[in-house]
C-alpha cells in the first residue's frame, strides 16, 4: 500500500485553491459583492462549504450539466443534491411548467394532477394514500405529527447520524456512554433532543429492540440506506427485523426514501419489497421544482381520519398554503410520467455500476485504503478501507482534508461531487462518457496523492 502523506497532501492542496482563484474571477466578485446582503456572501450559509475560497456562481444548469459565471462547464455528478437527479431543466417537465404557469401557480384547490401523482405513488411505493409539501423535510415533519398523533406517543427514533431536513427531533446523537443529546451543530434547539427522540446504531437489532420495549416510541424514521453520512448499506435481515420489532412494539415505521429514489422507480421500498406504514419524499419527484410527498397504509388512514378535527384541520399543524399547488403538481406528474421512468432508472443504475466499477478499479490498482459503496444510480467513496456499518463509524471515517482536497481537484477539472462527501449521482441525461471523465480524474488525483 502506497502512503498518504499529510505533507503532499497540503502542497497540492494549496496548488488547487491558487488555481481555483485563478479561474473564477468572476464568481470570486460576485462572492464578494454579496457579502454586502447576503449573510457570508452566499445565499444559504452552508453554500460556502463547497471547496475553494469561495463557492462558484451558477450561470445555467441543463442536463447533467452545469455551466457557471466565468464559462466553465462541469459534468455535475452532485445534481443539486438529488433535487436534480431527474438532470436540470428535463424538456417534458419545462413543458408542464410553462403550460401551468399560463393557468395558475397556486390555488388552494387540487387539481387533476394531483389524481395521476397519488395514483403514481402508490403504484410505485405501495401506500395507499397521500398528501403533498412543499419539501422533503415538511413531508418528515407532517408524518411525525401523524404518528404521534395516532399512537398517542411522544417519542421519535431516529439513527445516529442520520439526517432527515430540518426537522427538530432528528438532530440528536448518541454519546459514547449510550445517552442522547444534541448533536453536533444542532443550532438553537428548543428542547434537548432527549426528551423527544431515541437514538440507535444503523444495523444494531439489539439496540432497536431495547429502544422500541419501553413502548413509547410512536414512530421510526429511518432511509432504507444511510445516505447522508456516506452510504451505509443495511445488514442483510436489518429490514426483517426493523419491521418485525417496530410491529410487535406498535410502534409506526416511516420510510424516507428522499435520496434511495435512486434504487429504482419505487425508491428501495419498491426494489426490496419493504412494507412502511408511511414513506417521506421530495426533491427529485418534482424536477427540480419545491415539491414533497408523504404515504401511509389503509390502516394509518383510518386512524389518521378517526383523529381529525375537520374545523381546525387547516391550523393543525398540518398544512402549508403553498403545499399540493398546481405548479408542483403539474412538475410532478411529469417528471414522473416521461423523465424518471422505467427506462430510465435501467439506464442510470448501469451507469452507476460503471462508476463503481471505474473507482474500485482505481483504489485497487493503487492499494489505497479506500472503498466505494453504491444504492442503485448513486455511489461514493469513502477514505476507510473497510465498509463502516452505522453512522458512527462512518463519521468516524471522514478525512475533512482529503475530502476537501478531491472535491477541488475534480472541480478544477469540470466534475462536480456532491459537497459534505464523495458521492455522485447518475441523471437520465448522464452519459457514459461523463462517468468516464469522472474516472480518469479520480485517477489523476489518486497518482498525484501517492506520488506514483
Ligand atoms: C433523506 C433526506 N430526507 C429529507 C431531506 C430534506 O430534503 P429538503 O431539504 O429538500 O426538505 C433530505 C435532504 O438532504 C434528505 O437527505
Amino acid at each position: 500500500m502506497k502512503t498518504l502523506e499529510q505533507t503532499r497532501l497540503a502542497t497540492l492542496m494549496a496548488r488547487e485553491r491558487e488555481r481555483f482563484t485563478k479561474e473564477h474571477p468572476r464568481s470570486r466578485k460576485l462572492h464578494q459583492q454579496a457579502g454586502h446582503s447576503l449573510l457570508s456572501g452566499v445565499p444559504m450559509n452552508w453554500m460556502t462549504r463547497w471547496p475553494g475560497d469561495f463557492p462558484v456562481f451558477v450561470a445555467k444548469a441543463s442536463g447533467a450539466r452545469l455551466t457557471d459565471v466565468d464559462g466553465i462547464e462541469y459534468v455535475d455528478l452532485c445534481l443539486g443534491d438529488t433535487g436534480a437527479m431527474a438532470g436540470h431543466a428535463p424538456a417534458p417537465t419545462l413543458k408542464a411548467i410553462a403550460r401551468q404557469v399560463r393557468r395558475g401557480l397556486t390555488t388552494m384547490l387540487p387539481s387533476a394532477d394531483a389524481v395521476w401523482v397519488g395514483d403514481e405513488l402508490r403504484r410505485r411505493f405501495g401506500l395507499a394514500y397521500w398528501q403533498f409539501t412543499l419539501s422533503a423535510t415538511d413531508a418528515n415533519r407532517f408524518a411525525i405529527r401523524l404518528c404521534r398523533e395516532i399512537t398517542g406517543r411522544t417519542k421519535v427514533l431516529v439513527y445516529d447520524h442520520c439526517y432527515h431536513g430540518s426537522v427538530d427531533e432528528t438532530f440528536a446523537t448518541l454519546g459514547p456512554d449510550g445517552t442522547v443529546g444534541p448533536s453536533h451543530g444542532n443550532i438553537g434547539p428548543g428542547v434537548n433532543p432527549a426528551l423527544t427522540t431515541r437514538v440507535v446504531q444503523w444495523n444494531d437489532v439489539a439496540a432497536l429492540e431495547r429502544a422500541l420495549a419501553a413502548g413509547d416510541v410512536a414512530c421510526v424514521l429511518a432511509e432504507p440506506v444511510m445516505t447522508n453520512v456516506g452510504i451505509v448499506l443495511p445488514d442483510d435481515g436489518y429490514h426483517a427485523a426493523l419491521r418485525e420489532l417496530t410491529r410487535r412494539y406498535g410502534t409506526l415505521l416511516i420510510i424516507d426514501e428522499t435520496h434511495t429514489l435512486c434504487a429504482g422507480p419505487g425508491g428501495y421500498t419498491g426494489a426490496h419489497g419493504l412494507d412502511p406504514d408511511l414513506l417521506t419524499i421530495g426533491k427529485a419527484i418534482g424536477g427540480g421544482v419545491p415539491c414533497g410527498a408523504y404515504g401511509m397504509s389503509k390502516a394509518v388512514a383510518a386512524r389518521v381520519l378517526e383523529h381529525t378535527l375537520w374545523d381546525v384541520a387547516d391550523v393543525g399543524g398540518i398544512g402549508g398554503t403553498l403545499a399540493a399547488n398546481p405548479l408542483s403538481l403539474a412538475a410532478m406528474r411529469a417528471t414522473l410520467a416521461e423523465v424518471l421512468t422505467d427506462a430510465a432508472f435501467a439506464r442510470m443504475i448501469a451507469l452507476g455500476e460503471r462508476f463503481e466499477q471505474g473507482v474500485a478499479e482505481t483504489i485497487a490498482a493503487y492499494d489505497v485504503p479506500w472503498h466505494v459503496v453504491r444504492v442503485g444510480c448513486r455511489a461514493e467513496y469513502l477514505f476507510v478501507r473497510e465498509r463502516p456499518r452505522n453512522g458512527a463509524e462512518a463519521g468516524a471515517a471522514m478525512d475533512r482534508d482529503l475530502d476537501a482536497f478531491m472535491h477541488l481537484y475534480m472541480l478544477n477539472r469540470g466534475v462536480l461531487m456532491t459537497p459534505f462527501h464523495m458521492m455522485a449521482l447518475m441523471s437520465p441525461a448522464t452519459t457514459e462518457a461523463d462517468v468516464d471523465r469522472h474516472t480518469a480524474v479520480f485517477r489523476e488525483a489518486v497518482a498525484e496523492l501517492v506520488g506514483g
